[in-house]
């Protein structure tokens, strides 16, 4: 359907609306904002020390997989919840591992002692994501490298503040994606950056997870929803938009070199209409129960493309609610093949654009085998072994660990912390007026043209000095 005039000029309006702000940004900058960080590294740090802030889920996981790893050492933890620190302190104590020296918690505030401890020299968030941003640039000012957990931000202006703050400081700020590392995403990097897949031009990732059990159990992570029925009831949850875009996108970027030689421009957003979690609450819960004094507005399915300044498109689905099974759909198109997942499956053509089906099982397996990224060739089996979404979790974290050991630039940077976050906030934008295109800021502010690919290579688990036979199963990993 054609776009009125009326409608064009109030999408119009709303870009330069944004470009203005993002400009403004721009122009609040200070001197380190000349200084990309494209493959920035840090002299080797043999031994680090980390502070972790947020220790729920994902955290107490992080806990247990990083101190595994030799040089890294837990020396401040924070939570808000006490018995979350004391849990991890007792995990700690019981492994034999050193007793961080400093512990906060009990208000939401207490995580800046944390960023200002002399001996920390890495802070790892893992918190929920509204609280990323504040964390991030607060700790990146106090001189500290930046883990933190998806997404790194809510919102442009604090995308930006966060660049801001990471050139000012000449830190490490990289968005713990661990989904780049899963085993078929690090084939699929390995098939495009031998160039077997030709010209890349297009790209489909999702996030699709069946959540709706545990979005509206009553648990504290659904406090604040529990808190709104009951002091609105009848009002909306609703978003617009993909508010979790980055486990669908990050692999995709980095398949493309994004940001190092292309970079995401704009994007265009919509979802569909809200039914699976109504349905859902409906039949779990008694009529009286909180969950059903609430109106789920939430879209089941948001769908968005972005087109790239080299023209290529990224497809994403973001899907919790709906009952179709796990996938991050994980699809890579060239000009001589594909790659397509859940299940994987690889075609290529013997020239480019020549027909090709999808390998036969047997072939498949031997592509599997020949084209093993490096990284899950020598770490897989023990990634496996101690677990976290199938191993991709400990191999994220030992690929930074190694990285930041040997002075090495990390795998992912802030500009791609800001520009995969700001899908957040650009994918709402164009789903609340109606899909109009909404431009995606530059946050490497031109350095995409000159910046070299990142190669994401191995790690020397001899040189770690690590001990395989350390590598045992923990129930705290997440695999779904
Ligand atoms: N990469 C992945 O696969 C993956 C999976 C799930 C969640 N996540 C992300 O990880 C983050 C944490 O998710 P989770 O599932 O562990 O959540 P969670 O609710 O289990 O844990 C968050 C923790 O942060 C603590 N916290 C809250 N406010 C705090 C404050 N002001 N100071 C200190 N601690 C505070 C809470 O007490 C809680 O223990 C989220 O950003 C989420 O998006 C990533």
């Amino acid at each position: 359907m054609r776009q009125s005039r009326r409608e064009f000029v109030k999408g119009a309006a709303w870009m330069v609306a944004v470009a203005a702000a993002a400009a403004e940004c721009r122009g609040n900058m200070s001197v380190g904002a000349a200084q990309p960080m494209s493959n920035f590294a840090v002299a080797p740090l043999k031994k680090i020390r980390v502070g972790i802030v947020g220790i729920g889920e994902r955290g107490t996981a992080a806990v247990r997989r990083v101190a595994l790893i030799p040089g890294c050492e837990f020396t401040a933890l924070c939570d808000l919840r006490p018995e979350a620190v004391d849990q991890a302190l007792k995990w700690l104590k019981e492994k034999g591992k050193p007793t961080p020296a400093h512990c906060f918690s009990g208000t939401a505030d207490k995580w800046k002692g944390l960023s200002d401890c002399d001996d920390v020299d890495l802070v790892y968030i893992a918190t929920p994501a509204p609280l990323h941003a504040e964390m991030e640039i607060y700790s990146l000012l106090a001189g500290k490298h930046v883990l933190t957990e998806v997404p790194g931000a809510q919102m442009l202006d604090e995308a930006w503040k966060i660049v801001e703050a990471c050139e000012k400081a000449r830190r490490h700020c990289m968005m713990l994606e661990n989904c780049c590392y899963g085993e078929m995403e690090m084939f699929a990097w390995n098939l495009c950056h031998k160039g077997l897949l030709g010209t890349l031009t297009h790209a489909e990732g999702g996030y699709i997870h069946n959540l709706t059990d545990r979005q509206t159990a009553d648990h504290f992570r659904n406090r604040s929803r529990k808190e709104q029925a009951l002091r609105a009831p009848g009002s909306e949850v609703r978003h617009w938009g993909n508010p979790y875009p980055t486990h669908a996108l990050g692999p995709i970027c980095l398949y493309m070199d994004m940001n190092r030689g292309d970079r995401m421009e704009k994007i265009v957003s919509f979802s569909s209409s809200a039914v699976a979690k109504k349905e859902f609450v409906a039949a779990k819960y008694g009529p009286d129960a909180w969950q059903n004094k609430l109106k789920w507005e939430e879209g089941d399915i948001n769908t968005s493309i972005i087109r790239t300044a080299k023209g290529r498109t990224i497809m994403m689905q973001y899907d919790t609610v709906t009952p179709r099974p796990y996938s991050r759909i994980n699809l890579i198109q060239g000009s001589k093949g594909c790659f397509y997942d859940y299940p994987p499956r690889l075609a290529l053509a013997k020239t480019p654009g020549a027909h090709a089906g999808w390998l036969s099982d047997a072939d498949f397996a031997k592509a599997r085998e020949e084209h093993k990224h490096p990284l899950w060739k020598s770490v897989g089996e023990i990634a496996k072994k101690v677990g976290g979404h199938g191993g991709m979790d400990f191999i994220m974290d030992l690929r930074w660990a190694y990285c930041l050991q040997n002075g090495l630039p990390l795998d992912m940077d802030v500009y791609d912390l800001a520009s995969w976050s700001a899908i957040v906030p650009c994918s709402a934008e164009s789903d609340k007026r109606g899909g109009v295109p909404v431009e995606i800021p530059d946050f490497t502010r031109g350095a995409w043209r000159t910046a070299k690919p990142q190669v994401i290579g191995d790690v020397d688990l001899k040189k770690m000095g690590f001990d395989p036979s350390s590598a045992k199963k923990d129930t705290a990993q997440l695999e779904t």
